[in-house]
């Protein structure tokens, strides 16, 4: 059994927290034979646990307690730390190891559930689960989501060469925003989704680039950000945005005009690596 889960980009300009995209890096989890004691296999570095401890058995332990240890293979090219939700596609793949292993004949809404209350919010994980454009709020510990098909576009990663911590990206944020400005930073947010649903990538973009929830506040953790939305700017792209919280930078486009973007990205010579990436839409699947 393979246990397949997407990256995500969450936030998608003022959706802080609660809007995501399922896109096209992946985690895969191997089943294998049954085991002693749980041994993960990988080649994700030394910091990442092998054993019960691994995020992944850890969370599929928190769902079901009693599983029998397992033997199996890691593998991802989801890079950590960086605003791609590696850390949300080890939880789902946690979740629904424990679904084939347990039984437990999880809904995909019970499985967001599980993870938002792990994650935390649910703008990664709700794509990882679901694939495609997931609008999603976690409130009074209860979630509630709309899935959509993101329209259709490309999009163009810069992966930063470092590590930005989601506790460092999210310390640098006011613990308030003043009545006034909530208000005009809700109205735009509903106009980023609004203009999303109905498939208007122009207003959408110009929407996703006046956030005023996180991006003014986290702009300067991630050097690259201004020259990376100049390239966008001057290639007619719909919109520049952080991913989660950074450091990668997204850049929305149209299609005929990714590969531009990227190699005028590379050609700025930043410490990072640029990807055109397109939308998953199948989400946590088996084969
Ligand atoms: N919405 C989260 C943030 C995503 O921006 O902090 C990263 O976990």
């Amino acid at each position: 059994m393979r246990i397949t889960v997407p990256a995500t980009s969450a936030n998608i300009g003022p959706g802080f927290d609660s809007v995501g995209v399922a896109l096209s890096k992946y985690l895969t989890i191997e089943v294998l034979e049954p085991a002693d004691s749980w041994f993960v296999q990988h080649d994700l570095g030394e910091d990442i646990p092998t054993d019960e401890e691994n995020l992944l058995i850890s969370t599929a332990l928190a769902v079901k307690s009693d599983l029998s240890p397992h033997k199996l293979v890691m593998k991802s090219d989801i890079p950590l730390a960086r605003g791609l939700g590696s850390s949300s596609s080890v939880i789902v793949a946690g979740i629904e190891l424990a679904n084939q292993l347990g039984g437990l004949n999880l809904s995909d809404d019970d499985k967001l559930a599980v993870a938002t209350e792990i994650e935390g919010h649910p703008d990664n994980v709700a794509p990882a689960i679901f694939g495609n454009l997931v609008v999603a709020s976690y409130v009074d510990d209860k979630v509630n989501s709309i899935v959509t098909d993101f329209p259709d576009c490309g999009f163009v990663a810069f992966i930063p060469n470092y590590e930005l911590k989601t506790s460092d990206s999210r310390g640098v944020l006011p613990s308030e925003l003043p009545y006034k400005e909530a208000v005009a930073a809700s109205s735009i947010a509903n106009v980023a989704i609004a203009a999303l649903f109905s498939g208007d990538l122009k207003k959408a973009g110009k929407a996703i680039q006046s956030d005023l929830f996180h991006e003014r506040y986290r702009q300067s953790l991630v050097k690259e950000f201004e020259a990376v939305r100049a390239v966008g700017v001057n290639n007619g792209a719909y919109a520049t945005y952080l991913s989660g919280a950074g450091p990668t930078v997204m850049v929305l486009t149209p299609h005929h005009q990714a590969a531009k973007i990227k190699s005028d990205i590379d050609a700025l010579g930043l410490d990072g690596e640029s990807f055109i990436l397109s939308v998953d839409t199948q989400g946590v699947h088996l084969d």
